[in-house]
């Protein structure tokens, strides 16, 4: 009896690791519109580099930074919204590649990732040179993705 308590605790919070994304989305409906909010506040960051990228406002490299540090933090959380029980089910724009083809779509987030860190690190230069050249890899890396998995 005093036994039975701690197991089942340590049972749901297994049930839990296997289970991340269910367990944060009651309905197929709030993954969905989890992951496109996510997708759009990364998008509004990563366009206010691209503001100053393409000089349609002053380069202001504290700006850069902060803005580039904020769509580091957004490209983790998007990809535990993609789970196996919300696929497009009729709503949104996600290819059901995503889940016949899981390991290259996992590859094309690290790959965002990857490129975004390094975004952040050329921010932190303080040269407008360095963030375009990093600004061009991150959206090359997010066109990658959504030409492969994101319904036209
Ligand atoms: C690994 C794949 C992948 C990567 C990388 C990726 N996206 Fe997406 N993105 C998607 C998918 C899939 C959708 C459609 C999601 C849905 O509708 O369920 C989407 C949707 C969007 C949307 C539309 C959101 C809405 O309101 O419907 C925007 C904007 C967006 N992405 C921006 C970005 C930006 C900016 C980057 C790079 C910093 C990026 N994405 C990287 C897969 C990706």
């Amino acid at each position: 009896m005093f036994r039975s308590l701690p197991t089942a605790a340590a049972a749901a919070a297994c049930l839990a690791c296997a289970l991340p994304a269910a367990a944060q989305f009651q309905k197929p409906e709030d993954a969905i519109k989890y992951r496109e909010s996510v997708m759009f506040v990364m998008a509004n960051h990563l366009g206010r580099i691209g503001a100053m990228v393409q000089g349609r406002v002053p380069y202001d490299a504290a700006v850069a930074t902060q803005n580039a540090e904020i769509v580091a933090t957004m490209s983790h959380l998007p990809w535990p919204a993609f789970a196996e029980s919300t696929p497009g089910s009729g709503k949104g724009k996600a290819s059901s590649k995503i889940w016949s083809d899981r390991a290259k779509f996992d590859e094309a987030a690290r790959k965002m990732q990857d490129e975004v860190a390094k975004l952040v690190v050329a921010a932190r230069t303080n040269s407008l040179d360095n963030v375009k050249s990093a600004f061009g890899s991150v959206g090359q890396a997010c066109k990658g993705c959504h030409d492969n998995f994101r319904n036209q």
